[in-house]
């Protein structure tokens, strides 16, 4: 588990904010559930076969004797706050969610034991046009961060139906080619056989190519509702990869299942991940309500957006002060700053006025406040813009309680809209 310290998360926030106004614009609410939840909602909601419950879940006995587990994703969280909280008192609710999630696996470029998921969730959406909703929302977000060599993989998963027809004709295949499967997927074949379809192994992947294909089982309602979307993915633009042998890794999913993959990001390539869920909330006797997701894995995300992202913000005033009285002074007018949209750095180091000086200078400041013993004792303060051009740095002396001066000082020079800012 790693710490992300303040030089990287400049460029967190900065991708933050945007995901934040694109979800704030599609009217999508956010929701906070626990860290921390009942082990057997994971094994009843991301399903006892996966890889995820049998392998990765950090569980443990709490002082109650209850199994408890740090959350591996989000889904079965927010399924469950609905649930409980009569779901949300509306029959549809579009909502996100961001923050840790915990998996216990191998620890590699991309994949750490704690990581970030920027998580959506359509709450009672069954139209086939909640899925280009998502979709869409996805790729834009993407887009936005500039993700280069981005790539959209899409599958249909089928109905429960679909998929019991497709499972007995897989598994008689799988067992009249056991000896050529790797030991991975003849493990599976008993616990969650469709993953055998996503192995990495390239044997198996090869063999794969002869068995029977999971879209040749989708009833005609189900193609009929795939074709659909394809072509709206068409019409939107919205460049996308069929991928048959796509199931994921949890098994919540039913219809629609897609990936996001970028070329830059190495092994570890899929960076967004989602589909349609239409039986899990029922399953946990929440009713028959159909629902679509996605989550964006945070860590690969800042790896692949855009260089603008990174960019920090300036400090616009420095306020250098020497002397007990000048450091109170300088105290109370950054407080007074605080309520202007500015970044303010107050020195307390007690060094001397050209060390201060300097200080300003290595954090590229765009003006100084200077403060010494002299201006103290009459209650004012020097400001100027911090350049070496003497001539243009609109030097001023300010009366601490000259709030008008102050501000129109800041308004000329600082290139600030005072009325957005109180
Ligand atoms: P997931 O595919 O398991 O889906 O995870 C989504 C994304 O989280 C992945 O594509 C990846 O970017 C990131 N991720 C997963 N594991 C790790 C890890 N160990 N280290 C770093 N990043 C990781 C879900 O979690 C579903 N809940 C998505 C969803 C929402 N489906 C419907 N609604």
């Amino acid at each position: 588990m790693t710490d992300l310290l303040p030089d990287q998360l400049t460029k967190w926030q900065n991708v933050e904010n945007i995901m934040k106004e694109q979800l704030l614009r599609a009217n999508v609410r956010e929701i906070r559930t626990p860290i921390l939840e009942m082990t057997e909602l994971f094994v009843r909601g991301i399903g006892e076969g996966t890889d995820v419950v049998n392998k990765e879940m950090y569980t443990f006995l709490d002082r109650g004797e209850r199994s408890c587990t740090l959350r591996p994703e989000g889904t079965a969280s927010v399924a469950r706050a609905v649930i409980n909280n009569g779901n949300l008192k509306g029959t549809q609710n579009k909502l996100w969610y961001m923050g840790p999630m915990f998996r216990y696996e191998r620890p590699q470029a991309g994949r750490q034991r704690q990581f970030h998921q920027l998580g959506v969730e359509f709450i009672g959406y069954e139209s086939p046009n909640s899925d280009i909703q998502i979709i869409s929302l996805a790729w834009d977000i993407l887009q936005k961060l500039e993700i280069s060599q981005l790539n959209l993989e899409i599958n249909s998963l089928g109905d429960s139906t679909d998929r019991e027809n497709y499972k007995i004709s897989f598994l008689s295949w799988l067992k009249d080619n056991f000896d050529n499967l790797d030991q991975d997927s003849r493990n599976r074949i008993d616990k969650n056989p469709l993953r055998i379809l996503d192995t990495k192994n390239p044997n198996t992947q090869k063999l794969l190519k002869c068995a029977p294909k999971l879209n040749q089982f989708l009833s005609e309602k189900s193609l009929k509702r795939y074709s659909f979307i394809k072509e709206q993915l068409k019409v939107l633009k919205i460049p996308f990869i069929e991928n048959l042998n796509l199931v994921r890794g949890l098994d919540y999913y039913s219809h629609t299942a897609f990936e996001f993959t970028s070329g830059a990001l190495g092994s570890q390539a899929t960076v967004c991940g989602g589909g349609r869920y239409d039986d899990l909330i029922d399953q946990m006797g929440g009713g028959k309500i159909p629902a679509i997701g996605f989550a964006i894995g945070l860590e690969r995300l800042i790896l692949i957006a855009g260089k603008v992202f990174e960019k920090t913000r300036d400090t616009d005033i420095y306020i250098i002060n020497k002397g007990q009285l000048a450091e109170s002074l300088a105290i109370e007018l950054s407080r007074k700053l605080s309520k202007y949209d500015l970044i303010i750095e107050l020195d307390l180091s007690g060094s001397s006025f050209s060390r201060q000086f300097k200080k300003a200078n290595k954090c590229n400041a765009k003006s100084v406040i200077v403060i010494g013993d002299n201006e103290a004792n009459k209650k004012e303060f020097l400001i100027k813009l911090f350049n070496n051009n003497n001539e243009s740095n609109n030097e001023l002396s300010i009366s601490i309680e000259d709030n008008v001066k102050l501000e129109e000082w800041i308004l000329k020079n600082l290139n600030l809209n005072i009325s957005a800012q109180k």
